[in-house]
């Protein structure tokens, strides 16, 4: 028999509990595409990690394949090569670990911010006080407490791409894609939600890939920055962003790295301006 000194305790025999690994980790490898009659890839052998909980702000020129990698990550296109992964599982078609946020809200007009809202906690079967009271939480996180019976038409730009992210967040996803969701609205808006995202960001520690042609956009958002190479779409350049959060927007240090970054982007439209005049002398 063993003695009390060999014994080994329960203490002992129970290893220490790893910390649960966090989610959201959305990984492409190598992911290209080349869309029927088109002569290019939009997007060509494009690597891009995103870490659980990273803000990651894709920029570029319009046409370079911004939506496309967006669309993969969703789920709603396929790679012709390569392809996508959140927490080491396959993407094959959207799920509710993403969610999507558009420059079009798409709410459905004829339901209310709270009906929109809650739609997709209905289609899962979610019972109804468990429903209302994860709505109220998500039109309280975008600033709209008292908006939830509002007809879409009601609600201005704003507020209709705000309900558009409660719509997204009150399904609790892991990874947020959000493709041009400000681009629509005036600056003085813009300013409102990009406040509003960064705390909301803060407060959930979700991993955000989010699109936008606004270099001011991009740099006050995101812990990096990846510029788009246009004709193929492909990485040009990533350019981390080591401003803490919360930030101050008027901040110089911002507008340093929007400096940095405009002038990427500015060789880069640089470079496809002569690439296209010289297609055109040769025609
Ligand atoms: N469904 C499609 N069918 C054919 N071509 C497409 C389709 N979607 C995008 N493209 C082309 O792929 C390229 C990249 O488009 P997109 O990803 O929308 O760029 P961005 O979002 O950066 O403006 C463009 O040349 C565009 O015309
Ligand atoms: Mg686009």
């Amino acid at each position: 028999m063993l003695s009390g000194d060999l014994m080994p305790s329960a203490a002992a025999k129970t290893p220490a509990s790893p910390a649960p690994a966090k989610r959201g980790l959305l990984e492409l490898r190598c992911v290209s595409k080349v869309f029927r009659n088109s002569p290019t890839a939009a997007i060509q052998c494009i690597d891009l990690c995103c870490q659980p909980g990273e803000f990651v702000v894709v920029v570029g020129p319009s046409g370079c394949g911004k939506s496309t990698l967006l669309n993969i990550a969703a789920g709603l296109i396929a790679a012709d090569n390569g392809g996508a992964w959140i927490d080491g599982r396959k993407i094959e078609l959207p799920g509710p670990d993403r969610a999507m946020v558009f420059q079009e809200h798409g709410l459905f007009p004829w339901l209310t911010a709270e009906e929109n809202i809650e739609f997709g906690l209905k289609m899962k079967g979610m019972p109804r006080a468990e429903r209302a009271d994860r709505v109220q939480r998500a039109l309280r996180m975008v600033h709209l407490p008292d908006a939830g019976r509002k007809l879409v038409h009601e609600l201005s730009g704003g507020m209709r791409q705000r309900v558009a992210i409660a719509r997204a967040l009150v399904m609790d996803p892991d990874v947020l894609l959000m493709d041009e969701p400000f681009s629509s609205l005036d600056a003085q808006t813009r300013t409102l939600l990009h406040e509003q995202l960064q705390e909301i960001w803060l407060a959930n520690s979700k991993t955000v890939l989010f699109v936008t042609h606004s270099v001011g956009e991009a740099v006050r958002l995101a812990d990096r920055v990846v510029i788009m190479h246009a004709n193929p779409g492909r990485i040009r350049r990533e350019v981390p962003v080591k401003i803490p959060h919360p930030r101050d927007f008027d901040s110089p240090d911002i507008s340093e790295v929007v400096g940095v970054i405009r002038t990427e982007i500015e060789d880069e439209v640089n470079r496809i301006h002569a690439e296209t005049a010289e297609q055109v002398s040769h025609a």
